[in-house]
């Protein structure tokens, strides 16, 4: 055990997590620089081309010390986004230590702080890492300061990389050997494993990804789940190299996979314990929690004849991605679909696009909602996350919302402008803190509702990109809700209904038909948009009908250009709904999401 480390690297969004962790994957010899660059450690796309590291993953660094000694140092790689703050403590959880990364020229952001304080809790050791020293505008000086100030950390003990040059990464290595204590626990003791992780392997099943907090646990061995006591037998036990590696056993102390013929992800808790059936430990180690999902919205089809074929790929979604969950629905408009929950609207993103680009689907997706909760006039209570849900205005007694408690951190210059979109967005008790001469840190209360409709987008233009944003959620309190429903030619597109604060349903009825109108095509006839809550119409636009065909303007033209048009209005029907006579296109279901 004296030779092993346990470490992950925090950071805020593009500090540049990755492209560090790419560098000590590189220069621990694990990959050359030709395999390098397939293999970097978060391998979707869509994670690389938003840059952000959804799942966590780990990997075993085997370093050559200037002591001369190899130490195993198992690098735990943590998701960046508020979304999955849970995955984030379950993986500093299997640590010791941490690197804070901070880019030079940004400086300490929300995430920054939020990450350093789950840190915190876990009594991590913590070495600041300031990364982008190459960059022009690297303010390294003022950095060092926010260390002092803003993190209350000794910046004596920084150190200063640049991970796109490869520069600094030896003292990093051995700063972790060096500063990072080794991982304590008894390999003789019961087994107590934590679990951070998994995922899906079409050959072997899931890859349980655990931290060995005590004893031993090798193949053959009867493990089970202290959440749900359900027991597997363990198949093979090992280390994540760039690929898995096969060892006898895995021992207090080590990071590692179990196979144990274990069907899906979700039969896989984050933050379980797992232990030996015949010889159990006696408490679960601490920090469980079920992930509860926060925004649900239907997915459906774009063509009801695909539906099983959705249904296949969500199934095999699911495989991979335990914290995104769904059942059946179906909708008036769109026909069979399903309801599914989220962990924010970043995880909805990702899953909608997943499901197109990896799986093939071309699905719509309905307006998100929260999760909602009402008490009605007999007493009882439930919670509805879905607007067909809606009880009914007259049976309520009382509704409630869920509300976040949201810290941002901006340049002060921003304040006025920051303070105005929380109070519009109905933010509450209200704290201002100066962390640093010219920066604010400023804590509202929001309701989780206001925040998944555009809030991100506005927050960070009125910033100009420089807030940054941190939330969670904190309780229920009473709101007027009522539903808003939309009327295309007189139909209820039941998609697009939204459960809304009634101090804001005229406004958003207004704009969800003013986004419509400018999303849905002219058609052969006139086209009337309503919003309505219950019989009552409270915002109304009209879409004139065409004059001339489209085609109409290409006769005596270039035949090769009208074939193009007809092949783009072919594809652009593929992401068409008819509801009614009217086709209604997938990106007027999301606009109706957006405000300006
Ligand atoms: P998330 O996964 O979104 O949290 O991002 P990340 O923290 O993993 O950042 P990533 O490594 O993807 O880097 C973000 C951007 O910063 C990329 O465009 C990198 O090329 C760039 N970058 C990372 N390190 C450096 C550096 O040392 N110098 C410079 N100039 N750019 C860097």
């Amino acid at each position: 055990m004296d030779y092993i480390r346990n470490f992950s690297i925090i950071a805020h969004i593009d500090h540049g997590k990755s492209t560090l962790a790419d560098r000590l994957i590189q220069f621990t010899g694990v990959s050359d620089e030709r395999t390098f660059k397939d293999q970097m450690l978060d391998n979707m796309d869509i994670e690389r081309e938003r840059g952000i590291t959804i799942k966590s993953q780990a990997i075993t660094l085997p370093y050559k010390a200037r002591d001369g000694r190899t130490y195993s140092l198992n690098l735990i790689d943590t998701p960046g986004h508020v979304d999955f703050s849970y995955e984030v403590s379950r993986a500093l959880a299997s640590c010791e230590g941490v690197l804070l990364l901070i880019d030079a020229a940004q400086g300490v952001q929300a995430q920054t702080v939020a990450n350093l304080y789950l840190a915190m809790e876990h009594d991590l050791e913590i070495i600041p890492v300031i990364n982008k020293i190459d960059l022009p505008s690297a303010d390294v000086e003022r950095v060092i300061e926010q260390i002092d100030d803003e993190l209350g950390l000794d910046s004596e003990g920084h150190l200063k990389c640049s991970a796109k040059a490869g520069t600094g990464i030896e003292e990093i290595l051995e700063a972790i050997v060096h500063r990072i204590p080794p991982p304590k626990g008894n390999p003789e003791a019961p087994l107590a494993a934590l679990i951070f992780d998994a995922h899906y392997d079409a050959f072997r099943g899931t890859i349980i990804h655990c931290r060995i907090m005590d004893g031993t646990v090798k193949s053959g061995d009867t493990i089970r789940f202290m959440s749900n006591s359900a027991t597997y037998r363990v198949e093979e036990t090992g280390h994540f190299l760039l690929q898995r590696e096969k060892r006898q056993a895995l021992c207090a102390g080590e990071v590692g996979y179990i196979i144990a013929g274990v069907k899906t992800v979700s039969d896989v808790r984050t933050g379980d314990t797992i232990t030996l059936d015949e010889n159990p430990c006696s408490h679960p180690l601490p920090g469980f929690r079920e992930v509860k999902p926060v925004v649900f919205a239907s997915i459906y089809p774009i063509a009801s004849d695909d539906y099983e074929d959705l249904k296949t790929a969500l199934e095999k979604y699911q495989l991979n991605d335990a914290s995104f969950i769904y059942t059946k629905d179906s909708s008036a408009a769109l026909g069979q679909g399903f309801r599914c929950g989220f962990l924010g609207l970043l995880h909805l993103e990702v899953v909608q696009e997943r499901l197109e680009r990896e799986y093939d689907q071309s699905i719509i997706l309905s307006v998100p909602s929260v999760r909602y909760r009402f008490t009605l006039k007999d007493g009882s209570v439930f919670y509805v996350d879905n607007p067909a849900h809606y009880p009914g205005s007259s049976s309520i007694e009382l509704s409630e919302e869920p509300y976040i408690r949201a810290t941002l951190m901006l340049p002060e210059r921003y304040l006025g402008a920051v303070m105005k979109l929380c109070m519009e967005k109905r933010g509450t008790n209200s704290t201002l803190n100066y962390p640093s001469p010219g920066r604010v840190e400023l804590i509202y209360e929001l309701p989780l509702a206001e925040v998944i409709y555009d809030f991100y987008d506005r927050f960070k233009s009125v910033t100009q990109g420089y807030g940054s944003f941190d939330y969670e959620v904190i309780d229920y309190r009473e709101g007027q809700l009522v539903l808003l429903d939309i009327l295309v030619n007189g139909e209820r597109v039941d998609a697009l209904s939204q459960i809304v604060h009634r101090d804001r349903a005229r406004a958003r009825g207004l704009q969800a038909c003013e986004r419509l109108r400018e999303e849905i095509p002219r058609q052969m006839f006139k086209i009337a948009i309503q919003g309505a809550i219950g019989g009552e119409i409270i915002s109304r636009t009209t879409i004139s009908a065409f004059r001339k065909d489209v085609i109409a303007k290409c006769y005596g033209g270039d035949i090769s250009r009208k074939r193009k048009l007809l092949e783009k209005q072919k594809k652009g029907k593929k992401r068409m709904k008819m509801i009614g006579q009217v086709s209604i296109p997938q990106s007027a279901f999301l606009s109706v999401l957006k405000s300006d």
